[in-house]
This record gives C-alpha cells, structure tokens and sequence, in this order.
C-alpha cells in the first residue's frame, strides 16, 4: 500500500472501493442533510413562541424526500460493502441481531413523524406536542446513524472478538472510538447542511445569508474541534492509515476542502449574498472534504484488518468482478438515476403554499 488510494491494489478490489467510496459519498451528503436538518426542525418546534423562517419552511417540505434520499442513495454503497467486506460486515449483523433491525422500524416512524410535521393538525396542538413530535424523527434519524457506527466498528473486529461478544448474548456493543466518532459525524453534517440548504435558497431567491454563513462556520468550527477529539481518542492504527501514503494525499484534501468551505463563507458572509461562484466554492470544499474523510475512512478499516485478512478477500473481489453484469447495472443506474430526478423535479414544481396557521414553525 504504498502508493495513494486506490493505486495499489489489484485491479477487482481498486474498482469496488472506488465505487463504494463514491456512492457513500453521496449517502453522506443525504443523510448530513437529514441528521442536521430534522434537528434544525426539532430545535424550531421546540420553541415556546415559534418564530417563522424560510429556512424552516423548505427544511419542512423538503425532508421527507431528502430521507428518502438518505435511504436509496445507502443502497449502492450497501451493495459494494457486502462484495467487499461480505463476512466482516454479516457477522456484525447477525451480532446485533435485532438492534441492528430496529433501524426498520426507527426509519419508517421517523418519516412518517416528518409528515406529521407538515400537517396543519399539528400547528393546532399545544407548544409541548409540537416538541414532542418535531424530537421523533431527529431521534429516530440519530438512532440509525449511531447502529451504522456501532456496527461497521464491531464489523472490523478480530473472529475470536466476535466469538467472545456472541458468548456474552449482548446486542449492544461500545468501545471508547464510538462517541468521538459519532461527534464528528453529527457536526460534521451542519456544514453539509448549510451548503445545500443555501443552494435551495439560491434557487428560490429567498434566505438570510448571513445565518446561513454563521451555520456554517459553527458547524465547521465544532467538526473540526470533534475531529481534534476523535484523533487524540484514536489508537496507533488509526494514526498510522491516516499517515499512510494511501491516506495521507486524501486527508490533505479533506483539510483544503475544511479551509476552502471557511473562505467561501466568509465570501458569502462579506457579500450578505447567495452568489452561486461564492456557493460554488462552498460546495467544492465539501466535496473534497467528505470524499477524502471517506478514502481515509477506508484507509483506516484496512489497517486496522491488517494486509494478511485483506488480502486474503482479493479472491472473492475478482470472483465478483469477472461475473459480468456491469452493462446490467449501469442500464438500471441510469433509469433509476432519471426516476428519482423526475420525483425531486415533481417535489420542486408542486410545492404548495401552506394556508395561513395560527401557530407553529413556518
Ligand atoms: C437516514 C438515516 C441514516 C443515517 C443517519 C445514516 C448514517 C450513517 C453513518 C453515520 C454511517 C457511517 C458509519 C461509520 O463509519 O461510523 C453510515 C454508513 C453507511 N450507511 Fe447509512 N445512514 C442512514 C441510513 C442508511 C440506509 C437506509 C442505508 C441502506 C440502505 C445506509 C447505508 C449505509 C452504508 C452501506 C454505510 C457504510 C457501512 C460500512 O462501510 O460499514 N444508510 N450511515
């Protein structure tokens, strides 16, 4: 591994990462936007005198499409995390057994929840119904994500570790790298958040830049303070991948994206406008911040393997690679990839006005 990702690695394996790192690139763009945006919705309803926003509004129309955003844009990286990782990543969910299958559930109420929080029903309940139903879906959404963390970590332990944690008979499993890791996914999301909700506001010609640059800047200050923590947690393995020539080029990316996202903010802050060249390098910081964090997330799960058990899956990857299939999935890609645009444009074009309401967070 001694050169950056993926040109090290045969060709089967160099495919499926990329793949994989690409298309959950795009889940943590959807899911950032729901983690922070239904607790953005839930601070909004929780208050005792609501005041109306337009931020609000569009977070309220938009969240049940962007969940299932979150949820269809997990499913590509799903597939490429099974071929890669097929008994890593089974083991953990047979391990957590029904915790791992309580996101079903969680996921359905969450979002029928955000329905809730679009209904003139509730604008008509007193201030603490209106807490308590905005608290569902940010807790539902946080629930998932915290499973996906806990898993993927009990995913990368050793088969003897697996066979004491399945002894113990516990669904629930913890180290100390799981809140810090956490940390840094939760406020890593409110600058995710802050860019394209700035874009959806762009687009309307509405919206308070300034707050939306101070979004920003709140949540690139706390991401990058939780980063500081998850490093000084972080064992030598993890510091080693990040130091690795596979990882190193990919994490100075991330950084230039961190620095690039503050100048483009204060560009927006400065102008108090949504320009979309000043929104543009927003977002160019963004995508090079989640995609080089997510290669060194790679980067860190094949240290912390070890070369002997990741190499030893370079057979299956190939095996999978010379079934063919690839003019199949990429036909499927394209017709799915034009449907769901076609629901996000019918989102866009039939948004109807709320009548006027007696209370309630606009
Ligand atoms: C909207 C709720 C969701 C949230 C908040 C969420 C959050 C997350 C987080 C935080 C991670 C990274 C875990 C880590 O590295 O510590 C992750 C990974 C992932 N998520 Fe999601 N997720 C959601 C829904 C889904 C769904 C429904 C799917 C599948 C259809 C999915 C597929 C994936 C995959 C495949 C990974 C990579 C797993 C791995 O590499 O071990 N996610 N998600």
């Amino acid at each position: 591994m001694d050169l950056p990702f993926p040109f090290a690695l045969p060709l089967p394996t160099a495919f499926y990462l990329t793949a994989y790192v690409v298309t959950l690139t795009a889940h943590v763009v959807f899911m950032n936007y729901v983690l922070a945006g239904t607790a953005l919705l839930a601070v909004a309803f929780a208050r005792p005198r609501p005041r109306p926003g337009e931020s609000i509004a569009i977070l309220k129309d938009w969240m049940p499409l962007m969940l299932s955003g979150a949820i269809t844009a997990g499913i590509a990286p799903l597939l490429f995390v099974q071929i890669l990782y097929k008994r890593g990543y089974y083991t953990a969910n047979l391990l957590l057994f029904n915790r791992w299958m309580a996101i079903l559930p969680a996921l359905i109420v969450g979002f029928y929840a955000l329905y809730l929080l679009k209904s003139q029903w509730l604008t008509r309940r007193p201030a603490w119904v209106r807490a308590a139903v905005a608290g569902v879906p940010v807790a539902c959404v946080a629930f998932t994500g915290y499973t996906w963390t806990e898993n993927h970590l009990l995913s990368v332990r050793s088969p003897s570790f697996w066979g004491d944690f399945y002894a113990t008979g516990s669904q629930v499993y913890t180290e100390p790298q799981l809140v810090p890791r956490l940390l840094v996914w939760a406020f890593g999301a409110v600058p995710t958040l802050a860019v394209v909700l700035a874009w959806q506001h762009w687009y309307r010609g509405t919206g308070r830049p300034r707050s939306i640059a101070g979004l920003a800047g709140v949540g690139l200050g706390l991401v990058s303070a939780a980063a500081g923590g998850y490093a000084l947690a972080a064992d030598a393995t993890t510091r080693e991948a990040f130091r690795s020539p596979m990882a190193w080029p990919y994490f100075a990316a991330a950084v230039a994206g961190l620095a690039t996202q503050a100048g483009g903010w204060w560009w927006v802050r400065t102008a108090d406008q949504f320009h979309a060249r000043r929104l543009l390098a927003c977002s160019v910081g963004l995508a090079l911040t989640i995609g080089g964090m997510t290669v060194c997330r790679e980067a860190v799960r094949i240290h912390t393997l070890g070369a002997a058990r990741f190499e030893a899956l370079y057979p299956a990857h190939a095996d999978a690679f010379g079934k063919g299939g690839l003019v199949l999935f990429l036909a499927f890609f394209t017709v799915n990839a034009g449907l769901i645009g076609f629901v996000f444009w019918l989102v866009r074009h039939r948004t109807v006005a709320p009548p006027p309401a007696a209370h309630g967070p606009h």
